[in-house]
């Protein structure tokens, strides 16, 4: 539209649809009024219909060609919501649909992205996952599940420790980054070390023409749009989506699931979207709950194998927005020390999905219930065995036990934000937190 603006995420422009030109580091521009340095994102140069010309550090003219970014500027916009996350959080069934119908084909899974032969997925012996924060839950859901259903060894890593901690990795591995913004400084880190290494990565990435989506070697884009507010809710839900259909594509090429296992999940994966609205419909209740929550000094998340993993999420989004303390403990260890941390009222969250864990983890609900704690459950509809060893129970609707926690987040999205809307916290922009981490 004649003007030219700088960002290092495309996703902060609130303009309609632009015409962009993508820069890789190292990238200098000259133009009219004077250099540009891209890395030292110094905006000192560029004006509005200024011929553009880009050089290397070679002081070569690089060829670029313009690409349009596809933005829908109401998108950017709270479209009647108070906040951004509520508006995300709605738009939740839309973004589990856009990631996965484009790669449901009749009966089977197609994700081109990933640019493998079947013969070359099954030559792939191991999966090194890596990722920060929310992508990290992601990604720890993602090796339950890919070990599960494709029974292949999954390693899930922090960015931040796997660039430093030189790890091994062998013949056969397979590095995949998860990343909403594709400019995560540690995860992009994590992925150049990988290639320097020689070996290939995926990029599971909601922002198209990102660093981390230009450098990886496939990707496979999140179709959740423009993600505004600091806590993800919307990208997150989606990375869980392109993690299963991922699982999905390894079992079906290693025929570790059988055919009517596999067609059955199928249909579970094309109820989510409605199931999720159904959970999202439920929100007077949760916000009731959440409203005797507002003083809360520490609030604990418990769970066994992908319940755990969604433990995880649940306690850093109500931590992040909310300022409330709070943990996510694999149930089983709470009797090795953060049980004594239990008194009179506080709250203990208990998610509890995996059929074959029910049992388990109810055990430790009465533990703690038995030492003071408020105890709320989260469980799958007909697991009415719960309510004897809680105090407030949200049921999730019946899917795949290997999906649950894709509504399993949605009451504890809710509940997080309910908590800080209470509070009066800055929803959209938590203290001390930005949108894109692009420093270490
Ligand atoms: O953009 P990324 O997915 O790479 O970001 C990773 C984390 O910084 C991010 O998930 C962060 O933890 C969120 N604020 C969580 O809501």
């Amino acid at each position: 539209d004649g003007t030219t603006s700088t960002l290092s995420d495309s996703s902060s422009n609130s303009d309609e649809d632009a015409d962009a030109v993508i820069f890789s580091k190292g990238d200098l521009t000259i133009n009219g009024s004077g250099t540009l340095n891209i890395d030292a994102k110094k905006n000192n140069g560029i004006k509005a219909n200024d011929s553009l010309h880009v050089y290397n550090v070679d002081e070569e003219e690089v060829e670029k060609e313009a690409v349009t970014i596809d933005w829908d500027a109401e998108a950017a916009e709270k479209a009647g919501y108070e906040h951004f996350m509520l508006k995300e959080m709605y738009e939740q069934p839309k973004t589990v649909a856009d990631t996965l119908s484009p790669r449901i084909k009749g009966n089977d899974i197609v994700i081109e992205e990933l640019g493998m032969s079947d013969a070359e997925l099954l030559s792939i012996k191991k999966i090194h996952i890596v990722a920060c924060g929310s992508a990290y839950h992601a990604g720890v859901t993602g090796k339950y599940v890919l070990e599960g259903l494709a029974r292949i060894p999954v390693e899930v890593d922090l960015a931040s420790e796997f660039r430093y901690r030189n790890p091994i990795l062998e013949d056969g591995a397979m590095v995949v980054v998860i990343s909403q913004s594709g400019e995560t400084a540690d995860t992009l880190a994590a992925l150049r070390e990988s290639k320097k290494r020689g070996f290939k990565v995926l990029g599971i990435v909601n922002v198209v023409g990102s660093s981390i989506a230009r450098e990886s070697d496939n990707v496979m884009y999140t179709w959740a749009g423009p993600e505004i507010a600091v806590a993800t809710t919307k990208a997150y839900s989606a990375q869980l989506i392109a993690l299963y259909l991922l699982a999905m594509k390894f079992a079906r090429v290693k025929h570790t699931v059988t055919e009517t296992e596999f067609s059955d999940m199928l249909g579970d994966l094309a109820r989510l979207p409605d199931q999720i609205e159904l959970l999202l419909n439920n929100k007077n209740r949760i916000q009731r709950f959440a409203n005797r929550y507002i003083a809360a000094k520490d609030v604990f998340f418990i769970g066994r194998g992908i319940d755990y993993a969604i433990s995880m999420e649940g306690s850093l989004k109500l931590k992040e927005i909310s300022y409330i303390h709070s943990e996510a403990y694999a149930a089983g260890e709470l009797k090795h020390g953060t049980i004594s941390l239990i008194e009179e009222g506080t709250l203990v969250a208990s998610v509890s999905t995996q059929p074959a864990l029910y049992k388990k983890t109810i055990s430790n609900m009465v533990e703690v219930k038995s030492r003071g704690a408020f105890v709320l459950a989260v469980t799958c509809e007909g697991n009415r065995e719960i309510e004897k060893a809680s105090d407030y129970v949200i049921y999730i609707p019946q899917t795949n036990p290997f999906f649950t926690n894709s509504l399993a987040i949605i009451p504890l999205q809710l509940f997080s934000y309910y908590v800080a809307v209470g509070k009066g916290c800055d929803v959209d922009k938590p203290r001390n937190l930005a949108k894109s981490v692009t420093v270490e």
